[in-house]
């Protein structure tokens, strides 16, 4: 049986939510983080992106796990793998095939305690003689608290990494770091740059599930927040910044509208044409990550992309 520990109750997400959406919707230009996406028909909306045609990452990160699983385990000698923000489980068993030598824990860790319970019940059953240890917590704030251990592996994959800002990234990465012995890797996924073209079109795909996906976010607030947003009176933007190399997801607004949200006894203006930024997604260079990764004291000991160079699955170790 899976042990779950609890360091995030639905309480807390709740009054971070309200945070964010506060914060959020008085700030100019207005934002909302891209973690509220993720309600149930968010997550499954997510799932359907990863099969679209356009959307190469998810299939990219899952051949290079494929070919480099074996690598991975000889080079970590794995004993626990942590998984930050554990995904459908598809990546997480190619892992654990590949480290059952010397694997003896496994520890997920997400912000959702129903998500987790049930993925890590699955795991329990498949990997018997495994160590299922669930952690429900928001990596990005109880980093100190996760289990300790020799020889941990811990994977972040999917590319979520691109979801930060620069400074946000350097300081998750130096938590990280701090948390981690000499003995510890960190198994990273990140998307490259690559022709414009590409990008947004893996962005905003021609059946629209993206724009579907960005949408949800809205879905979400009205639900929990007693918000009135009209779904329909918002567009999806999905633009390439050129400059910073990350493409921008927005909600624009169709029209000049008003829009109440009752728990924050919040009225919200948007003009017409005004967009909200919703999420941003890095894409790295070999040199743009290194930077990233070394200023948080980390260094790259191995750099793993698919053959099309589209994505990199990157091994980063303490540097002294
Ligand atoms: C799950 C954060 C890696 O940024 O590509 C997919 C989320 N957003 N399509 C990404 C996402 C729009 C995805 N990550």
């Amino acid at each position: 049986m899976p042990i779950i520990k609890r360091f995030l109750t639905p309480d807390d997400l709740g009054k971070s939510l309200r945070q964010d959406v506060a914060d959020g919707l008085t700030a100019f230009p207005k934002t909302l983080p891209p973690k509220w996406f993720y309600d149930e028909r968010g997550s499954e909306l997510f799932e359907e992106i990863t099969r679209l045609e356009e959307y190469y990452p998810t299939r990219r990160e899952r051949a290079i796990l494929t070919e480099r699983a074996t690598e991975i385990a000889s080079v970590t000698g794995a004993r626990t793998l942590l998984e930050l923000g554990a995904g459908s489980g598809e990546k997480t068993r190619l892992l654990l095939d590949a480290l059952s030598g010397t694997l003896e824990t496994y520890v997920p860790v997400d912000v959702s305690g129903d998500f987790l319970a049930s993925a890590a019940d699955q795991i329990a059953a498949e990997y018997p003689g495994l160590r299922v240890q669930a952690v429900v917590a928001d990596y990005e704030r109880h980093l100190d608290q996760l289990p300790a251990g020799p020889r941990r592996l811990i994977a972040f994959l999917g590319g979520t990494i691109g979801n930060m800002e620069p400074a946000e990234r350097v300081s998750f990465l130096g938590g990280l770091r701090a948390s981690m012995g000499e003995d510890d890797a960190l198994l990273i996924g990140a998307d490259l740059v690559k022709e414009p073209q590409r990008l947004v079109r893996a962005y905003d795909d021609a059946r629209g599930v993206t724009a579907e996906f960005n949408r949800n976010v809205l879905r979400v607030i009205n639900r929990e927040l007693a918000a009135d947003f009209d779904v329909s009176r918002f567009e999806h933007v999905a633009v390439w910044d050129r400059e910073r190399e990350r493409i921008e997801m927005r909600l624009r607004s169709a029209q000049a509208q008003t829009v109440r949200v009752g728990a924050l006894d919040l009225v919200v203006e948007f003009a017409a044409g005004e967009e909200m930024r919703t999420e941003i997604s890095a894409k790295f260079r070999r040199e743009s990550f290194e930077a990233s990764v070394s200023s948080a004291g980390l260094g790259i000991d191995q750099w793993w992309t698919d053959t099309d160079r589209d994505f990199v699955l990157s091994l980063v170790r303490p540097s002294l």
